[in-house]
């Protein structure tokens, strides 16, 4: 518990002062991002609830926090393994999981969603979650690609409505983007930047365009990296040590599709082209398009552009 109480109390700074309000935490979405979303707030003394559509979904979702607390454990605590195991469990106590995401929001300050990235799927939960948290609870989408303020459309609150877009894998990497609307308030924005800091982050501001930050500049380089393999100017391999070893980049951009999973990669691009058609960095490639359609979206399913055991 020692643990959990150093990096709650390191992450606070007097001005993260209003985020003590956010002590209770709703992850829709057990996926990739959500059970990583889970394991950060939940290690920083969050009580959180992780709702998916399946207790078979969930039971695996509880799996990966598991597997990615002992890796953490295995650094944290190589001499103290008994302390690692005690840590486990007092994080793991702090989740539970849930298939009814109308009841787990209940008890909210904050809801994180991370589900699939279809605008359509995303405001049909918002509009319902809606009506069931209480007023003061905080929604935010983890979205990658899509207008926070088209999510938030779906709502009543769009002044309790930001983006909190995490990295993958949550564990590790150390940014979020904090997105904020017209007409998210400053005082919800600023709760987002104070729990991210809380949870060992470091938080950046965006506004609510096109890929915020990050992907705005990385999606379009991928991409091109991947139409460079499929017109046959280099094998995939020596395009992604090109990049690590010229670029200084820790991953090459055809392994980091595959990282974080073609289909959402391509539905990334999908909506950037939806908004400017003409612009030649947002064109698609057949050959995504083709692994998309087969199922073999990377990592996630054992085989993308790489195969994976
Ligand atoms: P994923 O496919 O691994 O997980 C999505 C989960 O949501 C699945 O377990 C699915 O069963 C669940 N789900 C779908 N609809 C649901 C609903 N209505 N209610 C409850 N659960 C539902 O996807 P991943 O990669 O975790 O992405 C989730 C979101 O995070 C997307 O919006 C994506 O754009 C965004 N994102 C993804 C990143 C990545 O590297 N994969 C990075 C940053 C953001």
């Amino acid at each position: 518990m020692a643990f959990v109480a150093h990096q709650l109390f390191s992450g606070f700074s007097s001005s993260a002062a209003r985020n003590v309000v956010i002590k209770s935490v709703t992850i829709i979405g057990g996926g990739q991002m959500g059970a990583g979303i889970a394991q950060v707030a939940a290690s920083t003394g969050h009580s959180v609830t992780l709702v998916d559509a399946s207790d078979d979904i969930l039971k695996k979702s509880i799996e990966a926090i598991e597997g990615s607390l002992r890796r953490v454990v295995k650094k944290k605590f190589a001499d103290k393994p008994e302390a690692g195991e005690e840590f486990i469990r007092n994080v793991m106590q702090k989740v539970s999981t849930s298939t009814d995401a109308a009841s787990a929001v209940r008890g909210s300050d904050l809801v994180v969603e991370a589900i699939a990235e279809n605008l359509k799927v995303k405001q049909d939960l918002f509009r319902r979650l809606d009506k069931l948290a209480p007023p003061h609870t905080i929604f935010a989408s983890n979205t990658s690609s899509l207008s926070i303020s088209d999510i938030a459309s779906s709502t009543n609150r769009p002044d309790k409505f930001g983006g909190l877009h995490f990295f993958n894998p949550v564990a590790m990497m150390k940014l979020v983007e904090v997105i904020g609307t017209p007409a998210t308030s400053q005082e919800t924005s600023e709760s987002l930047m104070n729990f991210s800091k809380v949870l060992g982050k470091t938080p950046v501001s965006s506004k609510d365009t096109s890929g915020f930050i990050v992907n705005r500049l990385l999606v379009p380089c991928i991409v091109e990296a991947i139409r460079m393999y499929e017109r046959g100017d280099a094998s995939k391999e020596d395009i992604d040590i090109a990049m690590k070893l010229g670029a200084g980049h820790p991953m090459g951009p055809i392994e980091l599709a595959d990282y974080i999973g073609l289909d959402t990669v391509k539905s990334i691009m999908e909506a950037f082209r939806a908004k400017d058609p003409d612009n030649p960095l947002f064109a698609s490639s057949d050959l995504l398009n083709k692994l998309v359609a087969e199922g073999k979206v990377g990592r996630k399913t054992a085989e993308g552009f790489y195969k994976y055991k």
